[in-house]
């Protein structure tokens, strides 16, 4: 029940964006990955569902190596692993209903009726009650970030993989966002792993921190080890001070 990520390198051409990155999500803990921008961190959670394929190391979510699986196996993978996109990526063409209800439908054994309900439910948890019938287009980008996470947590995954859910989200919204993460780790006992640069959001959701950088993990331990760690890289970034950062170049 846990997601291995293990040695993964991943270039682009002459690129190198991973370079034996290496992080655990254990079960039912929420892990937070930091990182800065074009670190590699969206890059690496693409690789949990298979949408990237590594170069060379793996990944592995309940023990199943990803980049092994067959069509079949990774379609069943997918079902278990929620992911929040960065961009939402919502269907334009579909009612927002459609677009949560997507993950839905592929399970037969929900009625018409079942997936009406469990859409409008997940719809009310990010407030966005009564917004089923509206085109994507007509949502404001913070209201597609929440229809994004309505449509990841929709099938009920075991897993749920977050890229930044609350970036452009105000506060009030973002702690309820938060609090959906806690809820989601303490009542149904998901296993998480949330990028983000918000670190107020960060110290509310996590269980356990890593850092990549440069293409691998700098750090990895709890809240506590990670305010009380004297890595200038990890403390520069968590401050927000370049000045410490620079200092290790
Ligand atoms: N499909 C792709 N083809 C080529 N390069 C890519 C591709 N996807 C990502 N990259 C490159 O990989 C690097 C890491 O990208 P990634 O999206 O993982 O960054 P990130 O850490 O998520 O940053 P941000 O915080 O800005 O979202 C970037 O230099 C990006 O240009
Ligand atoms: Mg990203």
């Amino acid at each position: 029940m846990a997601i291995r990520i293990c040695d993964l390198h991943k270039s682009f051409g002459s690129k190198v964006v991973l370079d034996g990155f290496s992080v655990e999500a254990r079960e039912g803990e929420t892990l937070v990955i930091l990182g800065g921008s074009g670190s590699g961190k969206s890059v690496a959670l693409k690789h949990v569902v298979g949408l990237l394929t590594p170069d060379s190391g793996q990944v592995e979510v309940d023990g199943e190596g990803v980049s092994e699986l067959g069509r079949e196996a990774l379609y069943r993978l997918r079902r278990k692993v929620g992911y929040v996109f960065q961009f939402a990526a919502l269907f334009d063409s579909m009612t927002l209903a459609d677009n949560v209800a997507m993950g839905l439908r592929r399970q037969s054994n929900l009625t018409g009726e079942d997936i009406e309900e469990r859409v409008a439910e997940c719809l009310r948890l990010v407030d966005l009650d009564g917004y089923g019938p509206r085109s994507p287009a007509e949502l404001s980008g913070g209201q597609r970030k929440r229809a994004g996470i309505a449509r990841a947590i929709a099938t009920r995954p075991q897993y749920l993989l977050y890229d930044e859910p609350t970036t452009g989200l105000d506060p009030v919204t973002r702690a309820m966002i938060d609090g959906l993460i806690l809820r989601m780790s303490s009542e149904l006992g998901v296993t998480g792993i949330v990028i983000t640069h918000d670190m107020d959001s960060a110290f509310r959701v996590a269980d356990r921190f890593a850092m990549l950088y440069d293409g691998r993990c700098r750090f990895s331990g709890t809240p506590d080890e990670i305010r009380e760690t004297d890595d200038p890289v990890v403390r520069g970034f968590i401050e927000g001070r370049p000045e410490l950062m620079e200092s290790e170049k």
